[in-house]
Order: structure tokens, then C-alpha cells, then sequence
């Protein structure tokens, strides 16, 4: 079975959306054919091609302003165009897994995404796999996936994966950090105030709107 890796993330390198990818691509190996795309580099019309016909798409994508990136909303538009014409109207459409995650400590703030996501399927006809949302995302880039602080994301990512192997459905995931949301918080304040150290700014330049 050829399944089809979808990274949603701007990051050009790291990002969480790509180490949670890694990860499942690690928990596929032997089972299904994997192909990858990131949907900002290979872009929309280019990466298309290589996924058609994949039984499964697994996208991970970050949360974006409750939505997603716009270049994951256009990848969505064109794909819908692409299904939608008469040559392909009839072809098998892969089943969908969706994994968001956000930077909140709150997985449910993936909901409104997960919920766009659901919409496209039913509207192109793409039979629905299953979807999770991740909390405090930021931690997959700081501790490894078996770390004690994603491990309860990481379960619900290897349930996911089982059920893309088997072309499975279920109910929505949402998971978030294995941590007081608190100490989330914290740790998160602490890590925005040494970045803009680095850069030469005062703490008070985090607090700036300069748009508003
Ligand atoms: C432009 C922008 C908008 C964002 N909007 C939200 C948001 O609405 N809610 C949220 O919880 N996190 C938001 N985030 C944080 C990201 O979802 C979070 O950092 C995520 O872990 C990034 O995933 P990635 O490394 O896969 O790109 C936003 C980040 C950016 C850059």
C-alpha cells in the first residue's frame, strides 16, 4: 500500500509538523510505501502528480491563526480543482489524516482547522481518515518524540498511524503536553524573552502590535 506524507509546514528545515512526519514515516517502515511532499517547496501543481494514487494522505500542518497556511488552503483548492475535472472525476480519492498542531497548550484550538479539513473531504469526495490535534506543538522541536513531555501525543500519533495502515476512521484525537499548562507557559515565556535577547531586543519589545 503506497501511502503519501503531506508536510504542511513553511519551515524550510526542523519544524514540529516534519518531526511528527519523521515519526510516522518510522512507524510505517516495512508496512506501506512512503512517498513525501512539502507542500510549500514541491508546491501545489508539482507535488500533486507523485501522490495520486497513494491510498492514504497523512497531512501535518501547523496552526495558523485557527486555519491553516494559506499555501495548505491553496494545495487544498488546486487538488479539489484537479479531482473535480471530468478526466478525473471517477479516479479513487486517498483517504485523509489530518494531524495540526498548535502552539497553544490547548489541542481543541486545532478544531476550527480539523473541521476545514473534514469540509474539503466532503466537498471533493475524499473518503475521511481520522484527525488529531496537538498542543503546545513547539515541544516537538525542543524533545524527541519518545520524550516523557509528547509521549501522550505520541501514543495518539502511533493510534493514527494504525489506522491509516488499516484505512481506518475514528473519532477526532486531541492531545497536548504531558506538562502543567503553567509550566508550558513558563518555559515558553522564557524561551520568547532569550530569543529576543539574541536579536538585541528589550522584553518590552515582545509586547509591541505594531499592526493593530
Ligand atoms: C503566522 C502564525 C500564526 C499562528 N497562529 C496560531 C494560532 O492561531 N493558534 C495557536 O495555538 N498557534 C498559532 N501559531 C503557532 C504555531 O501553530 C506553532 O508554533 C506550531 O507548533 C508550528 O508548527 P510547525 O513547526 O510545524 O510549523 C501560529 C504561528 C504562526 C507563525
Amino acid at each position: 500500500m503506497k501511502i503519501a506524507l503531506l508536510g504542511g509546514s513553511p519551515k524550510p528545515n526542523g519544524g514540529s509538523s516534519a518531526i511528527i512526519l519523521e515519526a510516522l514515516r518510522a512507524s510505517f517502515a516495512g508496512a506501506a510505501e512512503i512517498s513525501a511532499a512539502s507542500l510549500l517547496r514541491d508546491g501545489p501543481q508539482a507535488s500533486l502528480p507523485p501522490l495520486y494514487g497513494a491510498a492514504a494522505w497523512v497531512l501535518a500542518a501547523p496552526l495558523y491563526v485557527d486555519s491553516l497556511p494559506s499555501h495548505v488552503i491553496r494545495f487544498l483548492e488546486e487538488t479539489g480543482e484537479f479531482f473535480e475535472r471530468p478526466e478525473n472525476a471517477s479516479a479513487p480519492r486517498p483517504r485523509l489524516y489530518a494531524i495540526v498542531n498548535c502552539g497553544f497548550y490547548e489541542a481543541r484550538q486545532n478544531a476550527l482547522a480539523i473541521a476545514a479539513l473534514k469540509l474539503f473531504a466532503e466537498r471533493s469526495a475524499f473518503p475521511w481518515g481520522r484527525a488529531l490535534g496537538i498542543g503546545a506543538g513547539a515541544l516537538w522541536e525542543r524533545f524527541s518524540p519518545g520524550s516523557w513531555f509528547t509521549r501522550g501525543a505520541a501514543g495518539a500519533l502511533a493510534e493514527l498511524a494504525r489506522d491509516a495502515l488499516a484505512l481506518a476512521g475514528g473519532e477526532d484525537l486531541f492531545v497536548t503536553a504531558n506538562m502543567p499548562r503553567l509550566l508550558y507557559y513558563w518555559g515558553a515565556n522564557r524561551s520568547w524573552r532569550a530569543l529576543a535577547r539574541e536579536k538585541g531586543l528589550k522584553p518590552d519589545a515582545l509586547r509591541r502590535a505594531p499592526y493593530s
